[in-house]
């Protein structure tokens, strides 16, 4: 496509109201990837060039956690960069078999730059220990690898907006992709939707094995939504959904 080509296609896109292109790099290794954003509408008479954001859809050859952490870099790439003190990149076991997946760093999160390490966090890592040690795994939470789907503190810890998720997902699927788990928790609705493209609640998703790019996916309730003193059910659930994940990962 020559420049002429490109402006009016930009030109035909921002008049049907499309704000925002993501361009993707070429694919070795094609990525599940969410389900397509909804683009909000531009007022036609709004001018200025469309911004083109580049986020790489594959998992490169040889990819590392380090080179994953690199291309991140001190990351501007959505509006998460503006409030955010520390970039949290996921924590624990590189080579680990199971890899838990939460929805975004929280005030404790942000200010450590390490995942789960907050009053959630504390919840996560009790039921990680507990569970392994009750079921008689010789695992514990360094064993296993913790991570998010966007890696910048979303702002009153809101849930993470769709074109957030697209872009930060993009490093997700790649850490994803480099660890190669035996399975993946997904920790609440945020984290099932990135992984599993679906807008399903946890309740209807939970209990039941999925599947991300062949690895089988586990969703079970998020440890915040734990922490609520009415959702006693939901942790029977959880334990149970957990206890489901380490014997199928570790026995
Ligand atoms: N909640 C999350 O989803 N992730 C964290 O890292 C902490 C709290």
């Amino acid at each position: 496509m020559d420049r002429d080509q490109l402006r009016s296609a930009l030109e035909f896109y921002r008049d049907i109201g499309i704000e925002s292109l993501y361009k993707r790099t070429p694919s070795a290794v094609a990525l599940r990837v969410p389900a397509p954003v909804e683009s909000s509408s531009l007022a036609n008479t709004i001018q200025e060039p469309m911004p083109i954001i580049e986020i790489p859809s594959i998992a490169p050859a040889g990819d590392t956690l380090s080179k994953i952490s690199a291309d991140i870099g001190d990351c501007k790439r959505c509006r998460l960069c503006e409030g955010r003190n520390k970039i949290v990149f996921g924590s624990g076991n590189e080579k680990a078999s199971l890899v838990f997946v939460g929805e975004g760093p929280g005030a404790d999160e942000d200010a450590q730059g390490f995942p789960f390490v907050g009053r959630a966090g504390q919840l996560l890592t009790q039921m990680i220990d507990g569970t392994a040690s009750k079921e008689g795994i010789n695992i514990s939470r360094p064993d296993v690898y913790i991570c998010n789907v966007v890696k910048c503190r979303p702002p009153e810890n809101r849930a993470p907006q769709p074109d957030e998720m697209e872009i930060c997902g993009q490093f997700l699927f790649r850490q994803l992709m480099a660890i190669q788990p035996k399975a993946i928790c997904a920790l609440g609705a945020t984290a099932a939707k990135a992984v599993l493209g679906t807008k399903e609640g946890v309740t209807k998703l939970r209990g039941n094995w999925h599947k991300w790019n062949d690895i089988p996916v586990m969703v079970t309730f998020h440890p915040s939504y734990l922490l609520r003193p009415y959702n006693q059910n939901a942790k029977r659930e959880a334990w149970e959904d957990l206890k489901k994940v380490l014997h199928f990962v570790y026995d």
